[in-house]
């Protein structure tokens, strides 16, 4: 059976994509060194049926410090999702934990990486990338151009993973995720901050007039990409989105409808760092891995309510 390791296991994205594996029959190492950004009886939550399958270890351990040459050993596949998520914090002191979570740690593990017998490498990069982009959709052609600090950081890291590529023919494959939302959703993230206040009758803000608009990609969308991702060949940068393009106002309404609670909305400036708008273009996903997203919107919406409610967040 293959073997994956999958960094970040025990975040939102990294959780799911552990499940997955898991369904698929590999053996799957996690690591995850469980950092402060948001509680970690959340990361618990997420893996805690994972650990109960016999093919699953979780290291809790940090990318930066551990022996990744011991950890990739008889690997067959990386999937490297954990990093230091958030664009609104990525300014000022912060900044540092974003070198050392995005930048240090993956070209860490590419080191140890280019010497291991990988079949892939999968990188979780993000549309944060393209900043504000002047023509919409962005396809991997338009030229990055990241408006925060956290991009910049993504971006490095994707440099890096294609540059082992081309210097080393490690099989490296970044792919640019658009909004990732569903059950897990980190709760500072849009639809699960206004989910929650859904629930909880709580008045809450919100950054800029709403007309900005995000292409939001549901977990499973990202985790098939990250599957099909094991096979292919070809481009090592590739976007991921989910083709549910809709403004802040219009998924407001959206939630009140799927919850059937009124949302308490306190508006706020745009924040530093926030892109305008997001919207990908999949044609190379669909050409390279096959990709079509299958979950609209309302879809995912749904079954985040539903686990919101059915959990203990
Ligand atoms: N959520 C999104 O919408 C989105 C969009 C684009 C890209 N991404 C990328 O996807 C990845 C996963 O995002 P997420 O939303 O699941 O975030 P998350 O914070 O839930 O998960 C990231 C995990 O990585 C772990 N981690 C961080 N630094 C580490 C280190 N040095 N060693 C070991 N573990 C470490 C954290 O403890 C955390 O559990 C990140 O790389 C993020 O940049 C996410």
């Amino acid at each position: 059976m293959p073997r994956s390791v999958v960094t970040g296991a025990a975040g939102f994205i990294g959780s799911h994509v552990v499940d997955r594996l898991l369904t698929l029959g590999h053996d799957v190492t996690g690591v995850d060194c469980f950092t402060d950004y948001y509680d970690r009886a959340f990361k618990e939550a997420n893996i805690e049926e994972a650990r109960t399958n016999a093919k699953f270890q979780l290291l809790e351990d940090d990318l930066v410090t551990m022996d990744l040459p011991a950890l990739l050993d008889g690997a067959n596949y990386v999937f490297h999702q954990a990093g230091q998520a958030g664009v609104r914090p990525s300014w000022g002191a912060h900044f540092s934990g974003y070198i050392r979570n995005n930048i240090d740690a993956t070209q860490r593990l590419l080191e140890a990486a280019k010497d291991a017998k990988l079949t892939k490498f999968v990188f979780a990069s993000s549309s944060s990338i393209y900043g504000d982009a002047r023509e919409l959709p962005v396809t991997e052609e338009t030229i990055p151009q990241p408006i925060s600090p956290y991009g910049v950081t993504k971006l490095a890291a994707e440099h890096l993973c294609s540059l082992y590529a081309k210097i080393y023919d490690l099989p490296t494959i970044s792919l640019r995720y658009f909004t990732v939302y569903g059950p897990r959703q980190r709760s500072e993230m849009a639809i699960q901050h206004f989910l929650s206040a859904c629930r909880s009758g709580e008045t809450v803000s919100m950054f800029g007039d709403g007309t900005q608009t995000r292409d939001f990609t549901f977990v499973d969308d990202i985790v098939e990409a990250n599957v099909r991702a094991m096979e292919a060949s070809g481009p090592t940068v590739v976007n991921v989105c989910g083709g549910s393009r809709i403004s802040l106002n219009d998924l407001l309404e959206l939630l009140q409808e799927t919850s059937g609670r009124p949302l308490h909305v306190e508006r706020e400036p745009a924040a530093q760092g926030d892109a305008k708008h997001t919207f990908g273009d999949n044609s190379l996903a669909h050409r390279v891995l096959g990709f079509e997203p299958r979950t609209t919107l309302a879809q995912g919406v749904a079954a985040q309510w539903r686990w919101l409610n059915d959990s203990s967040q």
